[in-house]
């Protein structure tokens, strides 16, 4: 079913597995900003949709492209505070997914560039087809990464790799993103979305707040001290005992059944 309409992004639901397809094919599915835009108002469908929501897929529209990057045509007579501008609706909407409670999955069908990378790295985790590229090229244009590239990118590689990337500019295949640990899974290209649903429904077999919670304290740990984190950790830890899904695992568990989790 959809749960939306926007000008350049798709959003359906297929039994609890949103989609979200950014859909300028034309331009390789290069971010504007009425795309950022739309991209902001259809995860505040998808966190509005929690309950028959439970994993968010983004993509990109047609066979080449998950997203070349931020639109050039568009940034070519920016000035700066234009530019901070369209950074920020990026960061925006880019938090709005770290922020969201469903776990969310890259599926990468081509181009993986500048803006493009960055919107891959605020997912979850990223799958990939064995044709796509990922790049930083953003030096190529005489500007920096301005989406969060230089730490989201950062902290999933390590610094050197992602200085290795972002100064060169050039483009790694899938191989080396896997390698490196920039992607989680790589198949074939007809293998896409069977895998990515496998991986979700997968995780929709779970407790899903456990799955929220954890995926919170995950990001918002990486950034606190590790004993700060730790009980960070110890806290939501403690709130899962309050959950009826606490109580359905380890009933099930104990009864040896499967679970039947209700996400409350
Ligand atoms: C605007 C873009 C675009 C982009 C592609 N297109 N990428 N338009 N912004 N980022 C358009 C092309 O202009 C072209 O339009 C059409 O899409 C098809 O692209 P081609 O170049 O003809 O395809 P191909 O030769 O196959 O090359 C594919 C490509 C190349 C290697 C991906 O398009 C490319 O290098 N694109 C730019 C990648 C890039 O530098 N991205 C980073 C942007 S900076 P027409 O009208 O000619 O058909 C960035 C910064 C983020 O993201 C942070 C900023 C604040």
């Amino acid at each position: 079913t959809e749960l939306g309409t926007f000008k350049n992004v798709l959003l359906s639901n297929d039994d609890g597995i949103a989609t979200l397809t950014i859909n300028r094919p034309k331009s390789l599915n290069a971010l504007n900003s009425a795309t950022l835009e739309d991209i902001g108002k259809a995860l505040d469908v998808v966190k509005s949709h929690a309950d028959d929501v439970k994993i968010l897929v983004i993509t990109g529209s047609g066979e080449k492209s998950f997203v070349a990057g931020a639109d050039i045509s568009q940034m070519q007579s920016m000035n700066s505070i234009e530019a901070a501008n369209l950074s920020k609706l990026a960061h925006n909407s880019f938090e709005k997914i770290e922020n969201l409670p469903q776990f969310t999955i890259a599926a990468i069908n081509g181009y993986t560039l500048g803006g493009g990378l960055e919107l891959a790295s605020s997912c979850d985790i990223r799958v990939a087809t064995n044709k796509a590229k990922f790049g930083q090229p953003e030096v190529t244009l005489g500007i920096i990464p301005g989406f969060g590239g230089t730490q989201r990118l950062t902290r999933l590689v390590g610094r050197g790799k992602a200085k290795e990337m972002i100064a060169m500019g050039t483009m790694i295949d899938a191989e080396e993103a896997f390698r490196i640990g920039l992607i989680e899974e790589i198949v074939e290209p007809e293998n896409l979305v069977p895998k990515v649903k496998e991986i979700a429904k997968q995780i929709m077999k779970n407790g899903l707040i456990a799955v929220g919670m954890a995926k919170y304290v995950i990001d918002r740990g990486a950034d606190l001290p590790l004993d700060v984190a730790i009980d960070f950790e110890t806290q939501l830890w403690a709130e899962t005992f309050a959950t009826k899904d606490q109580k359905e695992g380890m009933s099930a568990f104990l009864e040896k059944r499967a679970a039947n989790f209700q996400n409350k």
